[in-house]
């Protein structure tokens, strides 16, 4: 059988929901002890009717609920001003926001500065686009893109992967003159693929070939196994949109039996094993990343929102809530607001400015295709901003050169804090970030390493930071600590 998308027009009968509904009144009933002082009369048992398997739905907002929702509060659901409540409203709303049994299916909204509902967003969103998609001058590719993680009790992990492979020569790749040199195959977290539309690219000898253009098949709805790239819908009148995501993340779907070229220009996209755990105590966070312009201010708004949830056995997200009911990060190690005391504003591959987004991404699961370097955002954090002033080795990540000696002329060169690196507080801010204590509280050789990164834990030897400031090339002692082959021991 073919798995059912939840919000699919094939909804189970209302009848049987009922049924089962009537079933659990009469138990709850029977089950009463009853205020009466007469001796309870011998009940025969109820006939209890076979076990009615209701599938859950995603219950879309009803009416205009969210548009209440949101009129009730202006001040606080502006999207730019409150990015949460992307989420936030929908729940208010009385709906589910996500709702995950092959690929997610996420209810959210956008509101503007009048506190109006936001329509017209598209996936895809170029000034080269095919006939019916609208460019916003403001994004130039697109307007929402979404991305999902799971958190494994130490590290996130990215749900959705892409496959890079590991070619030098331009030439072989497929035959287009856009592929960038790839130098390493690795597996690294990214977006939830989104339709393009079709181009051209003129190759070297001058002559025209088709570029990739991803499109889904008539069947994208009721079928989710077809689609090829997510599917947006708007619902103007309710105030929301709704979106339905292109990969599962339920089953396992290993990089090696994903179809190559299916969804995504440069290689495959599968969740490579990393799946969603319906366990009802598993974290993990869907995000949106966003770019629309005001309808009223016409300002430019970038936010990346996101949800933090659990997930039941029938796939409803429940969210992990603040005690006035507003959704809230669960996890949060450093924030937004930290990085924007130097940042005006952070803004990193475009429309990607909030940290807790990076990690969706930038975690265990993923290196750089150029380097083969971690990108996890507590190592490769660390490393670009201790830069030239801290690191005792070269270091880059595609093409960013955090610190770079000259080979000729022996000068160091790359990236600099403009205050003492050592102050970990400015980003560690216990004032906007939950977990900001981690910082000292949770170490390990990949955070702490990515700094000193003269120790080597295997042996317990090197090079400590003070030394290597003072002028010298190895110390007496290295890692204080001692050889570590974990981080049990921290
Ligand atoms: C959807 C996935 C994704 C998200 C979200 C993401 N990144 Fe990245 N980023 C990558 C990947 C993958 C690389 C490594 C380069 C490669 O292999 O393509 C990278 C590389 C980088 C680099 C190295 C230089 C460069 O431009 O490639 C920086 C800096 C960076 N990211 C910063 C950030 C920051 C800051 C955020 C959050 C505000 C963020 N990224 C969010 C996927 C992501
Ligand atoms: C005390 C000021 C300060 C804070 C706080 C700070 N940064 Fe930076 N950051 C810098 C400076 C300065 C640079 C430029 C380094 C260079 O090029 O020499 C930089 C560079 C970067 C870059 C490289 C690309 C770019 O945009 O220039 C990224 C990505 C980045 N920071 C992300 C973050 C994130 C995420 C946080 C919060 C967790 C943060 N920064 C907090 C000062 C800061
Ligand atoms: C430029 C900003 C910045 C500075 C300065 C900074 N950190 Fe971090 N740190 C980060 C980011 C970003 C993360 C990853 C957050 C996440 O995974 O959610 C992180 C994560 C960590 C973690 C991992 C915590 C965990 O829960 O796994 C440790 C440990 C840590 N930092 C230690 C330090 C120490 C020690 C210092 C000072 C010597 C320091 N940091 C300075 C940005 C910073
Ligand atoms: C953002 C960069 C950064 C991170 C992350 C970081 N440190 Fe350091 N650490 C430094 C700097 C800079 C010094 C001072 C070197 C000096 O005195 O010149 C230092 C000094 C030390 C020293 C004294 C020995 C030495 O190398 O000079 C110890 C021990 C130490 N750090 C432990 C840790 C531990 C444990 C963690 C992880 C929880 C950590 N550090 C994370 C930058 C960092």
């Amino acid at each position: 059988m073919k798995q059912m998308d939840l919000s699919s027009k094939v909804k189970p009968s209302p009848h049987w929901t009922k049924l089962a509904a009537a079933s659990l009144a009469a138990l709850a009933i029977a089950g009463c002890g009853g205020g009466s002082d007469a001796p309870a009369p011998v009940v025969p048992p109820p006939v209890v009717p076979p076990p009615v398997v209701v599938v859950p739905v995603d219950a879309p907002p009803s009416g205009t609920a969210v548009l209440t929702a949101a009129a009730a509060s202006p001040a606080t659901t502006n999207t730019a001003a409150n990015p949460s409540q992307a989420f936030g409203l929908i729940y208010k709303a009385g709906a589910n926001s996500v709702t995950i049994q092959s690929p997610p299916v996420v209810h959210f909204t956008v509101i503007g500065s009048d506190g109006k509902f936001v329509p017209g967003l598209k996936l895809s969103n170029t000034t080269s686009s095919a006939a019916g998609l609208a460019a916003d001058a403001n994004c130039s590719q697109n307007n929402i893109t979404f991305a999902i993680a799971k958190f494994d009790g130490t590290d996130w992990q990215s749900l959705i992967s892409r496959q890079r492979y590991a070619t030098a020569d331009t030439a072989t790749n497929r035959g287009t003159a856009l592929v960038p040199k790839y130098r390493y195959a690795v597996a690294e977290g990214t977006t939830d693929p989104k339709p393009t539309a079709p181009t051209t690219v003129t190759k070297a000898d001058g002559t025209t070939v088709a570029n990739f253009s991803f499109a889904n098949p008539a069947t994208a709805v009721t079928d989710p196994s077809t689609r090829i790239v997510g599917i947006l819908e708007e619902n103007a009148a309710g105030g929301y949109y709704t979106y339905r995501f292109a990969t599962d993340v339920s089953t396992s779907l290993l990089m090696a039996n994903a179809v190559d070229v299916k969804n995504v220009s440069v290689g495959k996209v599968a969740n490579n094993g990393k799946v969603v755990a319906k366990d009802g105590k598993t974290l993990h966070r869907v995000a949106a990343q966003m770019c629309y312009t005001d309808p009223v201010t016409k300002a430019k708004v970038v936010v990346n929102p996101y949800v933090d949830f659990t997930l039941g056995a029938d796939g409803v997200a429940v969210p992990v809530k603040a005690a006035d009911g507003t959704p809230v990060a669960a996890r949060k190690v450093v924030a937004m607001e930290s990085c924007n005391s130097c940042h005006a504003p952070l803004a990193a591959h475009g429309t990607r400015v909030d940290p807790n987004y990076c990690v969706i991404c930038h975690n265990a699961g993923s290196t750089d295709f150029n380097t083969n370097n971690p990108i996890d955002l507590k190592n490769m954090l660390h490393k670009l901003h201790g830069g030239k002033n801290v690191l005792t080795k070269d270091y880059s990540i595609n093409g960013l050169a955090f610190r770079l000696t000259d080979p000729v002329t022996k000068e160091v060169s790359g990236t600099a804090f403009p205050q003492d690196v050592k102050n970990c507080a400015t980003c560690h801010e216990t004032q906007y970030a939950a977990q900001a204590a981690n910082w000292k509280s949770v170490p390990s050789r990949l955070a702490c390493g990515s700094c000193h990164d003269g120790i080597d834990f295997s042996t317990g030897l090197g090079l400590t930071l003070a030394d290597a400031a003072a002028g010298a090339t190895s110390s007496l002692y290295g890692h204080i600590g001692g050889r570590q082959a974990d981080d049990t021991k921290c």
